[in-house]
């Protein structure tokens, strides 16, 4: 992972962040707000600098991406908010094909060959709460690889795009069930 870009200044992701991290104790509305505040904010941000490259290249490419996205997707398996909607999904394939998706989103040369995000997280029930606490722990993953603001302000404005094919339940609960009516996909190689 390139340490390449040195913070000089607290963006407008990571005063976001920080008031996601202090609110956190201040219940879920507050918490709620803060992460839409961050996305908001993410989809807004603007630099001083000009950036040289993809962020595909920034992020460290293909290699960077998968290891972000392991430690993502671990840290979703061990979170209780938002760990039921995977109990009956290929784990295996929900990974190629987030990195895929980061990759070719990101101005990678990748093909994204997944579903529409609407038509994966189809009668998931996901839930405003839930969508946020996986931003959280994307946002932890980034962290941990020591991702730089602005890297991590342009992948999660592109994320945060996609929020409206997403959630399906307002509101800001999470740990709710998985509904009977969801269809996973067939696991990798069977497709
Ligand atoms: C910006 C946020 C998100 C992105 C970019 C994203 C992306 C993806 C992608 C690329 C897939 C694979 C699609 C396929 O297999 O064809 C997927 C599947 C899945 N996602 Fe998301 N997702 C997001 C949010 C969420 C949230 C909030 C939840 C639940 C709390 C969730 C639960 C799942 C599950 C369970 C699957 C597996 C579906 C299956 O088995 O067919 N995702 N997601």
């Amino acid at each position: 992972m390139p340490n390449r870009l040195v913070r000089t200044h607290v963006t407008a992701f990571g005063l976001a962040f920080a008031l996601l991290t202090a609110s956190a104790c201040s219940g879920d509305a507050t918490k709620q707000a803060a992460v839409d505040t961050m996305l908001d904010t993410a989809a807004s941000a603007e630099s001083t600098t000009p950036a040289s490259g993809t962020l595909y290249d920034r992020l460290g490419a293909k290699p960077a991406i998968t290891a972000v996205v392991d430690t993502f997707v671990a840290r979703v398996a061990a979170d209780s908010r938002i760990n039921k909607k995977f109990a009956r999904s290929d784990i295996p394939r929900v990974k190629t094909m987030l990195v895929d998706q980061i990759c070719s989103q990101t101005g990678g040369p990748c093909t994204y060959s997944g579903r529409s995000m609407k038509d994966a997280h189809r009668d998931m029930g996901v839930t405003e709460g839930e969508f946020n606490a996986l931003v959280e722990d994307l946002v932890a993953a980034l962290n941990q690889f020591n991702v730089p603001a602005r890297e991590q302000d342009e992948l999660l404005a592109a994320l945060g795009a996609m929020k409206g094919d997403i959630v399906e339940v307002q509101g800001a609960e999470t740990g709710t069930r998985l509904p009977a009516s969801f269809k996973p996909a067939a696991a990798s190689g069977n497709r």
